[in-house]
């Protein structure tokens, strides 16, 4: 070897233990200490060395992931160990009756298991022989699985060369490659867009990218990996419980779930089970359940596996998110605003907790996508609070002589015309007050727990009064009496006292109440609080401008002209005098916007960590007294108000030439306006 070779070999070894310690940082433990851009100058400096001396390139190395021929098929692999498949639990007495058998068989009193996520991908084992990645391969039957090497290559979070150096001579590892949310909407996008068909859900996307045969096109697959377990380990240092296994796993470079939990009973496990099923919307990933392992190597030795399930772990699933069933009729709902919403009818099916009837089918072009149609076959699915939704049709299964559905041109309510707005998506009936539709939803909303919260006045009752004529807007609820309710169906004397006082109390309430439950276009609860705390009164509210209404908050353009439409109607400002003699009353929740003071008008930014009140109250403080405050500095912000540990934007004030103000500067220059 030349004396150049050998320098650029050292610092090629010295490139790949450097981007693979950050390769470990970004994806095993999510604490990146490099930038993006910085990272790729590291691997573009490997390839530029590596393109210089052809003869130091290696198949660990990062600039390797991506290559090879399509292959014509995948090889046939046998596994060393064959890969094990779980027992299944749904009830919370199976979960004790497995813990009941391990203690059982092990002869302990208590057990300490280790508790992990249960992915929802597919099982791929992964070996190495001296640390290197040397085949992976797919679960298969157990016993045979698939050589997708190639593919596995390209998922970047898998480590080609292990970290460190106190890894096994042989080392296979198992684990669960799957397709973040995320990546899975965007791949879908793009199948559509290339008018390729859409995955049914990020398994089948997984297992579908896994088995391309080119390996270019699973490289640019948005996969992730999660090792779960070791299926092979020969040399020294095999950990003695699953907890220290993963810890070896982590400290190899692998990804391991950092929600994998040591729970030192099985009551700790079921803990732990309702606690995964909570976060579980939010985790960005799909798990269909959770995993208990009995922790200790031994006791898994001694209760051994039955059938193709070891006896000593467990799958505790969460209940289906989706389910089979058929859709008896199509309707349409029209909503406060006049949106229509299709809704399935279902034949009722239990999924995802619950007994669902009803699943939505979101607006016209959804409809259109899917083609659903009377007599369908579906899958409906449920999942944590999201509104119950039909995912696909099952077309083998359609019925001859099925009818499209046809979504109506008029108003199913009222007959009003039907247009569409928001950019094509939601239809609307332009029926406005003359839709009873339209007319029942909003005073639903209006009596909503977030609005006036009128007890006992339920969704029923609204539509009973509405349609039997006693009431037409909301300022008539406040004129019922009390024999008028008492002779409507399932209410009697005790039921129209109560909703008597109900509404008795309801009309003392707040501005922002009073505004979020009129239900303006756009303006929902949090921009109604702004609105309240910026104008104070109701009358500088509806005399303000569309511009004086663009300086509030958050409220832009488009918000601030549904403000000002809403206020221009007759009916709507009839509407609100007639509450207002019937005395619905709040107080100013402060004074008006002051037209004079050193924050009269002026644009105001507050960034780092003030003492005396949270970034909230320093807000609603600066608003009060005229301010408009902004997230960014531009070079139209009058003041940046500063706390501890002030960033970028001071720095940026500083060379605009805005003024900056620490907090007690700002609270001085309020004051002396205050006074
Ligand atoms: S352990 C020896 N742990 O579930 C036990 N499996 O239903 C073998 N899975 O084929 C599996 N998350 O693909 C284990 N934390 C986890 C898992 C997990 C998902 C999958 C795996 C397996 C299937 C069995």
């Amino acid at each position: 070897m030349s004396n150049q070779q050998a320098q650029a070999a050292e610092k090629i070894g010295e490139l790949r233990t450097e981007i693979g310690e950050h390769n470990y940082r970004y994806h095993v433990l999510d604490a990146p200490v490099i930038s993006d851009s910085r990272y790729d100058t590291l691997l573009r400096r490997l390839e530029a060395l590596e393109r210089e001396f052809p003869q130091l390139v290696t198949p660990d190395s990062p600039t390797q992931r991506v290559g090879g021929t399509p292959l014509d098929r995948f090889d046939t692999v046998g596994h060393h160990v064959p890969m094990l498949s779980l027992n299944n639990a749904f009830a919370q007495n199976e979960v004790y009756e497995f813990d009941r058998r391990s203690r059982e068989a092990t002869g302990h009193e208590a057990l300490t298991y280790v508790a992990e996520p249960k992915l929802d991908g597919l099982a791929v084992s992964l070996l190495y022989e001296r640390g290197r990645l040397v085949r992976a391969a797919t679960r298969g039957d157990g016993r045979q699985g698939e050589d997708v090497t190639l593919n596995v290559r390209s998922i970047r979070s898998i480590p080609l060369q292990l970290r460190g150096l106190n890894w096994p001579v042989l080392l296979e590892v198992r684990g669960e490659v799957y397709m973040p949310l995320a990546g899975f909407k965007m791949l879908n996008q793009a199948q559509l867009a290339r008018d390729e068909k859409p995955y049914v859900n990020p398994r089948n996307a997984a297992a579908g990218s896994l088995r391309q045969l080119d390996p270019r096109i699973c490289a640019d697959r948005p996969l992730e990996y999660f090792c779960y377990g070791v299926g092979l380990w020969e040399g020294d240092g095999e950990p003695g419980t699953q907890m220290d296994t993963l810890r070896a796993l982590r400290n190899f470079g692998l990804r391991v779930n950092p929600l994998v939990h040591q729970a030192d009973d099985i009551s700790q496990c079921l803990d732990y089970y309702h606690r995964i099923q909570v976060q579980r919307d939010k985790l960005g990933y799909e798990i269909d359940g959770v995993v208990y392992k009995v922790n200790d190597r031994e006791d898994q030795q001694v209760m051994g596996a039955v059938a193709r399930a070891p006896r000593w772990a467990l799958a505790h699933k969460f209940p289906a998110q989706e389910e089979i069933t058929s859709v008896r009729a199509i309707e349409i709902q029209v909503g406060r605003t006049g949106a229509l919403t299709p809704v399935a009818r279902l034949e009722p099916v239990f999924v995802g907790g619950v007994t669902v009837a009803n699943a939505t089918l979101h607006n016209r072009l959804e409809i259109e996508r899917l083609d659903v149609r009377v007599g369908d076959t579906v899958v409906v699915r449920r999942a944590g609070d999201v509104i119950p939704e039909v995912v696909s049709v099952v077309r083998e299964k359609r019925r001859r002589g099925a009818r499209r559905f046809r979504f109506p041109d008029q108003c199913p309510v009222c007959g009003s015309d039907v247009t569409a707005d928001d950019g094509g998506v939601i239809e609307r009936c332009r029926g406005g007050l003359y839709c009873l539709s339209q007319v029942k939803e909003s005073i639903k909303h209006f009596v909503s727990r977030r609005a006036l919260d009128i007890e006992g006045l339920g969704a029923k009752l609204v539509e009973q009064l509405v349609d039997s004529g006693r009431i037409a807007t909301v300022a008539d609820l406040f004129s019922l009496s009390h024999d008028e309710l008492a002779a409507l169906e399932r209410m009697g004397d005790k039921s129209a006292e109560n909703l008597l006082a109900a509404l008795k109390t309801s009309r003392r309430t707040t501005l922002a109440r009073f505004l979020f439950g009129l239900g303006i276009p756009q303006v929902g609860e949090a921009t109604a609080q702004e609105l309240a705390g910026f104008f104070g009164t109701l009358e500088a509210l509806t005399g303000a401008s569309v511009t004086q209404l663009e300086a509030v908050p958050d409220v832009g353009p488009v918000v601030a002209s549904a403000i000002r439409h809403f206020f221009d109607q007759d009916h709507n400002r009839e509407v609100i005098d007639a509450l207002r003699a019937h005395g619905v009353v709040w107080s100013n929740t402060s004074s008006a916007k002051p037209a004079s003071g050193a924050f009269a008008g002026k644009t105001v930014v507050i960034t780092g960590t003030l003492t005396t009140m949270s970034r909230d109250q320093a807000r609603a403080w600066l608003t009060q007294r005229g301010a408009k405050v902004t997230g960014s500095v531009s070079a139209r912000t009058d003041f940046l108000v500063t706390g501890a540990e002030a960033g970028s934007k001071y720095d940026k004030a500083i060379a605009l030439g805005i003024s900056v103000l620490d907090e007690g500067q700002m609270q001085a220059m309020g004051e002396s306006q205050d006074e």
